[in-house]
């Protein structure tokens, strides 16, 4: 694939920045601490977990950024044919795919040796013929969108000089990381071009683009397609809308793309993927993929069954701090996430463990995703021996050789309810990762307290007071 289409002009790097600017971050500056952790007290600083929490394209470009491998999945894929009585072909191989020699080629040198787990029964859907429409859903890293890439990829003509393909991306950012695989995998094919439609990339009017795949964020795929007619959805045989979760959580998102599907001919190829599938999810797939097949891969399970559970007992934030420092003292501790409800306490925590000569991380929604992305990098790597954050700010990331997470605040709702799913996503572990953990919670009230025992209750597991006696036994997990 030719590359010069790919250099970014300098209005568009703007609309990066500028679609960045919802991370609160973009004017202030960032400095790193003595021990290189962002450390930035802001006005913002006061901020919930829940006001983080909007940010789900923030958090899916984190987890790409961060991320260095396929996430496999051992679970069932669950299939449901739109003509049950059509044979379902699932695929162990990529030449069993049948694939145009380049796009073998692409995929081997990408580092693909078989298909993910979704991938296995989404590409024999995908290049059936005719044409069949899916709507997939499967965790974060799954391989959604290696598999449309290569589908979109398999269908294109390049003779034709028109778009043939339009994905649709919820931010500019995520636009360019999907590109970016289509250029990786459409590495062979160098008569093939793709365009970008996302804001900032301006087009003189009246022209007609002859790129053949087109990815862009809904607003301005909108206007390319109609006001400014750049491109002719009649001519599109593939769309894809990628990360619908992420989509219907952008205001406006929802109609444009409803409005860009009606514009495509019927027999178009409409491909739906989301890496959640709550009801809204659902509902708006509905309305954007006629007749679909749907793939659901779901999650594997987490659980506490290898984690040993502690709560210690304080009266104030002081005291849960002091206590923190005598576990410290107490035994040898390799890594450690530590958890804290606000922005505010979570630096003041990272502040003062630094005084007491700890290497400290600190990770918070208040910094750009790829600030946020380096100091998980550098966690990774050892860099820092205890990673301070907010809960959303955490979610979904998967730090695996972590084996101790302290819990400085309990995790709550935004009503003040216990959040069991996010204390079993802070602690738990899936069967494959199934080492011994340490879980320990700072209890600083009755209200903390009572919140505890439901969380217990809730999960019938024993949680212990941390006792002098049991030092032996953590330390043994700790380090
Ligand atoms: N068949 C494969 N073999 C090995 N690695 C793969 C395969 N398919 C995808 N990957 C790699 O796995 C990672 C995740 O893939 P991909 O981005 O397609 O997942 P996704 O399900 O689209 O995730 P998200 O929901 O975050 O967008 C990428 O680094 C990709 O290069
Ligand atoms: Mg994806």
């Amino acid at each position: 694939m030719a590359t010069d289409s790919w250099a970014l002009a300098v209005d568009e790097q703007e609309a990066a920045a500028e679609s960045l600017s919802n991370l609160h971050l973009k004017e202030e500056k960032i400095k790193p601490d003595a021990n290189g952790a962002v450390v930035k007290p802001s006005a913002n600083a006061e901020k919930t977990d829940e006001e983080e929490k909007e940010d789900r394209a923030a958090q899916s470009l984190l987890n790409k950024l961060i991320r260095s491998n396929l996430v496999d999945n051992t679970n069932q894929v669950e299939v449901l044919q739109r003509d049950p009585n059509s044979p379902l072909y699932s695929v162990k191989s990529f030449e069993e795919l049948r694939l145009k020699p380049q796009l073998l080629q692409g995929v081997y040198a990408m580092g693909f040796n078989r298909p993910s787990k979704i991938q296995e029964n989404a590409l024999p859907m995908m290049l059936a013929e005719p044409p069949q429409n899916l709507i997939a859903q499967s965790q974060s890293g799954t391989g959604k969108t290696a598999a449309f890439v290569l589908a979109m990829l398999s269908r294109v003509e390049p003779a034709d000089r028109y778009p043939q393909c339009l994905c649709l991306s919820p931010t500019y950012e995520l636009a360019l990381q999907t590109g970016n695989v289509i250029e990786q995998m459409g590495k062979f094919y160098p008569e093939l071009k793709l365009a970008y439609a996302v804001r900032g990339n301006k087009l003189e009017r009246g022209q007609k683009i002859s790129e053949q795949i087109v990815i862009g964020t809904p607003g301005t795929v909108l206007d390319w397609c109609s006001k400014l007619k750049f491109i002719d959805p009649k001519k599109i045989k593939v769309f894809v809308l990628d990360e619908a979760d992420v989509m219907i959580a952008t205001q406006g998102h929802q109609d444009q793309s409803i409005r860009i599907q009606r514009m495509l001919p019927r027999n178009c190829q409409m491909l739906l993927f989301s890496a959640t599938f709550e009801d809204s999810v659902w509902k708006f797939a509905q309305k954007v993929v006629p007749d679909p097949n749907v793939i659901k891969l779901k999650r594997e399970e987490e659980t506490l069954d290898t984690i040993k559970q502690y709560y210690v007992l304080c009266s104030s934030r002081d005291e849960k701090f002091q206590a923190l420092c005598n576990l410290y003292g107490a035994i040898t501790i390799a890594q450690a996430m530590i958890f804290c409800h606000t922005r505010k306490t979570a630096s003041w925590l990272a502040a003062e463990l630094s005084k007491e000569g700890h290497q400290v991380a600190l990770l918070s929604g208040e910094m750009m995703v790829e600030q946020r992305a380096a100091v998980i990098e550098r966690f990774r790597e050892g860099k820092e021996k205890v990673l301070v954050t907010t809960n959303v700010c955490a979610r979904g990331i998967d730090v695996e050789q972590v084996s101790v997470v302290i819990n400085f605040d309990l995790p709550v709702d935004k009503d003040g309810n216990p959040d069991n799913e996010t204390y079993l996503h802070r602690i738990g572990r899936t069967g494959r990762f199934g080492k011994r953990g340490l879980a320990v919670n700072m209890v600083d009230s009755k209200h903390s307290m009572n919140i505890l025992n439901r969380i217990q209750e809730h999960f019938n597991k024993k949680i212990e007071r941390l006792d002098t006696d049991d030092l032996d036994e953590i330390e043994k997990i700790a380090n």
